[in-house]
């Protein structure tokens, strides 16, 4: 089969090769990958790990042999899955409580754009749940988890701003009450804040955090640190700072509930995410358009068979 594969030394930062086909666990199904999206995170990656490394969470496609333990879905299933990597291939291995059934109207490409960036979106908001009535503010709300965390949290009933970078940047969003391009320009208090630009913007965030409420920082895209005092939180007592990673926030048997219930909101229309569909031949080319801020949503890839 054919697989995507690092070369940090190469002319471009992964290349297609032949390689054989996923071995099974006993828990692993075997999917044909029918899309892929890519995550600023594994922008990184690809950077760092060594020549032929096998990159790839994100992926949607047919199940062709269901797991041998009998557990998760039957073969013919169309699926969402993530995976830990190797995923950006022909055919991958699946552990079967990592993948969900698709609704026949929701398709490969936008299925693909949820496990990483869906996940985050859905578990980060639940640090303030219940969010009816509530302000929430997103910031990174352009990108590959903003966008999908304004909408679910205006599905939630949350009055939703969203950060964006500029004007032009904000015009896929949906969901928002407000769209502000830049955090300063942020009226008023939230309950919950979602932060993953880091240093001014995290600042900004303590600033207009409402006493009792959480800031959940989940990422550095700017790679800047922040400085913080306790005095920074005199006027919002017992605020507080959560810290969030995707993979660990929540118990492995969650992942497959997760997934299918972003695939439902999908599927019954409250969840809309923006795509930059391309090839993926060209994962090279896309990537330093996520790198520069110019991917509005995700990024997401057709893997060609045959
Ligand atoms: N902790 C976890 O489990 C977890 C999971 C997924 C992602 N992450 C992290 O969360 C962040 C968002 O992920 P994503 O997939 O949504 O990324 P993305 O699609 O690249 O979106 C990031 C957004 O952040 C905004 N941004 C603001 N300041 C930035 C800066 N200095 N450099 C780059 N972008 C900046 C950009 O929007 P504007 O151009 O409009 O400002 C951009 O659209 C990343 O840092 C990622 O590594 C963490």
């Amino acid at each position: 089969m054919l697989a995507l594969v690092t070369t940090p030394n190469g002319a471009a930062p992964v290349e297609i090769r032949e390689l054989p086909e996923p071995a099974l666990a006993p828990n692993e199904a075997l999917v044909a990958v029918h899309a892929f999206s890519l995550n600023r995170g594994e922008l990184r990656l690809m950077q760092i790990r060594p020549e032929g490394w096998r990159p790839g969470q994100d992926i949607s496609g047919v199940v062709l042999q269901a797991a041998a333990n009998g557990a998760g879905p039957k073969a013919g299933t169309r699926v969402v899955a993530l995976t830990d990597n190797a995923g950006w291939a022909q055919r991958a291995a699946v552990p079967a409580h990592r993948m969900a059934a698709l609704a026949d109207n929701v398709s490969f490409e936008q299925a693909a754009a949820l496990p990483v960036a869906g996940l985050t979106a859905l578990r980060t908001l639940r640090h303030g749940a219940p969010l009816l009535g509530k302000r929430v503010l997103v910031t990174g709300a352009a990108g590959g988890v903003g966008h999908l965390a304004v909408q679910i949290a205006a599905r939630s009933g949350a009055h939703v701003t969203a950060i964006v970078g500029s004007p032009a940047r904000g015009r896929h969003l949906r969901g928002a009450e407000a769209i502000v391009d830049g955090i300063d320009k942020a009226e008023g208090r939230f309950a919950l804040i979602l932060e993953a630009a880091g240093g001014a913007s995290l600042a900004a965030a303590i600033a207009r955090i409402e006493s009792k409420g959480t800031i959940v920082i989940f990422g550095n895209s700017s790679g800047a640190p922040t400085s913080i005092n306790f005095r920074d939180f005199a006027e919002h007592p017992n605020a507080r700072i959560q810290s969030f990673s995707y993979f660990t926030s929540e118990p492995e048997e969650r992942f497959a509930p997760d997934l299918a219930l972003l695939a439902s909101l999908i599927a019954d229309g409250s969840l809309q995410p923006a795509l930059v569909e391309s090839s993926w031949r060209d994962v090279a080319t896309i990537g330093p358009q996520l790198r520069d801020r110019r991917i509005a949503g995700k990024a997401v890839f057709r893997v060609e068979h045959g």
